[in-house]
C-alpha cells in the first residue's frame, strides 16, 4: 500500500532507539540504554555513549524488527536524527541508518530531534492540530516551539540560557544525594513535602520572554541546603525536592501558556523526559483548563528519548512527498529546527 514502512534510529545522547512505524501506527519501539553506565558519573560521558551505541545498534534494529513482525526488506524508508545532541552519538546511529538504507536501496531522512520528539504524540493522539504549541523539556532541552507544520514548519521561540530543566533535577537530585537521573527519584519524594516549605527563585518568570533560566534555581537549592548543614540541621528532603520541583514547572506552565495565549494557539504538547513529571502533567492539566487550551502529552515512553519518534517524523516526511536526504547527511550536533 501507499502508507510508508518507516524504521528510525535514535542516538542524540544515550538511548540507542530504533522504532518502526506503519503511518501513525506504532509496530515497533526497542531501546537499550546506557544511562546505568553514566550513573556514577552523575550525568552523561558522551564516549560511553558513543561506544555504547555502536555496541547496541544491530541487535537493537533486530529486536525492533522481531517486535513489528516484519523483515528488513520489508522497510521503506529509514530516518535517522541526524541533530541536535552529542556529536559521537549521532554519528554512530547517521553511519548505521545510511548503511543500511544504502544496502537496502531505500531513501534515508535525516531528521530533528525536536520535531521528532513534538511528532510522537501522533502515534498516541491522531494527528497534530495545525498550529499547535511545543515545550520540550529534557535532560539536553528545554524549548517553546510553535509549530503550523511538524513536517515543513516548527519555529522555536525560547530556550534555556543556561541548564536545561531536566538538567536541573539532575543537578538538585545530586545535591540532595538521590542518584542518577534524578528527575524521577525527586518527583517521588515530592510527594510527600511541601510545594509551598521554601520559596526558591522562579528565574524569568516574569520577563516577557519565552526564555528559561535554571542555573539560579539550582544554586539557591544547593546553598539552602548547605547552610542547613553547616547549622547541624537535618535537611528536609521531601520538602525541598518538592519546593523545587513547584519552582520549575511553574515557570515551564506559566511560560508554555503565555505562548498559547499571545499566539492565539489553543493545542499545547508537552514532550522531553521531563513531560513525565506528575506536578508538571497535573498543573499544565490545571493551567490549559483553566485558559480553555487542549493539552497533549505522550504517554512516558514515547516522551523519553526513543526510535519510534524518529520513524513517526520519518513518515511524516515521506507523506509530506518531501525529499530524502542524500548519503553525505553530515551529523550536526547544533542543527536548528
Ligand atoms: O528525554 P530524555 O530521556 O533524554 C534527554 O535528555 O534527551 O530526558 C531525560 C531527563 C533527565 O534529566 C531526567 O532526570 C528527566 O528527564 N526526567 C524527569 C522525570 N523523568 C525523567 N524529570 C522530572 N520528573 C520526572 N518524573
Ligand atoms: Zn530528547
Amino acid at each position: 500500500d501507499s502508507v510508508p514502512l518507516v524504521l528510525g534510529i535514535e542516538t542524540s545522547c544515550d538511548e540507542t532507539g530504533v522504532g518502526i512505524v506503519h503511518g501513525h501506527t506504532l509496530l515497533a519501539d526497542a531501546i537499550a540504554s546506557s544511562v546505568d553506565q553514566h550513573a556514577r558519573f552523575g550525568g552523561v560521558v558522551p564516549e560511553v555513549a558513543s561506544r555504547a551505541h555502536l555496541e547496541a545498534m544491530t541487535a537493537t534494529v533486530d529486536r525492533a524488527l522481531a517486535d513489528a513482525g516484519v523483515a528488513l526488506a520489508d522497510v521503506d524508508a529509514f530516518a535517522v536524527t541526524a541533530g541536535p545532541g552529542l556529536p559521537g552519538a549521532l554519528m554512530v546511529g547517521v553511519a548505521a541508518a545510511k548503511a543500511y538504507a544504502l544496502a537496502l536501496g531505500k531513501p534515508l531522512y535525516g531528521v530533528n530531534h525536536l520535531a521528532a520528539h513534538v511528532c510522537v504524540d501522533q502515534l498516541e493522539h491522531g494527528p497534530l492540530p495545525k498550529p499547535c504549541v511545543a515545550m520540550l523539556v529534557s535532560g539536553g532541552h528545554s524549548s517553546l516551539l510553535l509549530v503550523p507544520d511538524v513536517a515543513t514548519d516548527v519555529r522555536p521561540l525560547g530556550s534555556t540560557v543556561d541548564d536545561a530543566a531536566g538538567e536541573a533535577f539532575d543537578k538538585v537530585a545530586r545535591v540532595l544525594d538521590l542518584g542518577f537521573p534524578g528527575g524521577p527519584v525527586i518527583d517521588r519524594r515530592a510527594r510527600e513535602g511541601d510545594p509551598a516549605a521554601i520559596a526558591f527563585p522562579r528565574g524569568k518568570y516574569a520577563d516577557g520572554t519565552y526564555d528559561f533560566s535554571f542555573s539560579g534555581l539550582k544554586t539557591a537549592v544547593a546553598r539552602w541546603v548547605e547552610a542547613r548543614e553547616r547549622a547541624g540541621e537535618p535537611v528536609p528532603v521531601a520538602d525541598v525536592a518538592a519546593s523545587f520541583q513547584e519552582a520549575v514547572v511553574d515557570v515551564l506552565t506559566h511560560k508554555a501558556l503565555k505562548v498559547c495565549k499571545d499566539s492565539g494557539v489553543d493545542h499545547l504538547l508537552i514532550g522531553g523526559g521531563v513531560a513525565a513529571n506528575s506536578r508538571l502533567r497535573a498543573l499544565a492539566q490545571e493551567r490549559c483548563d483553566a485558559a480553555g487550551v487542549t493539552l497533549r502529552v505522550p504517554r512516558p515512553k514515547l516522551c523519553t528519548d526513543n526510535g519510534a519518534m524518529v520513524a513517526a517524523l520519518g513518515a511524516e516526511l515521506a507523506a509530506a512527498n518531501l525529499p530524502p536526504s542524500d548519503l553525505a547527511l553530515p551529523a550536526d550536533s547544533s542543527l536548528p529546527v
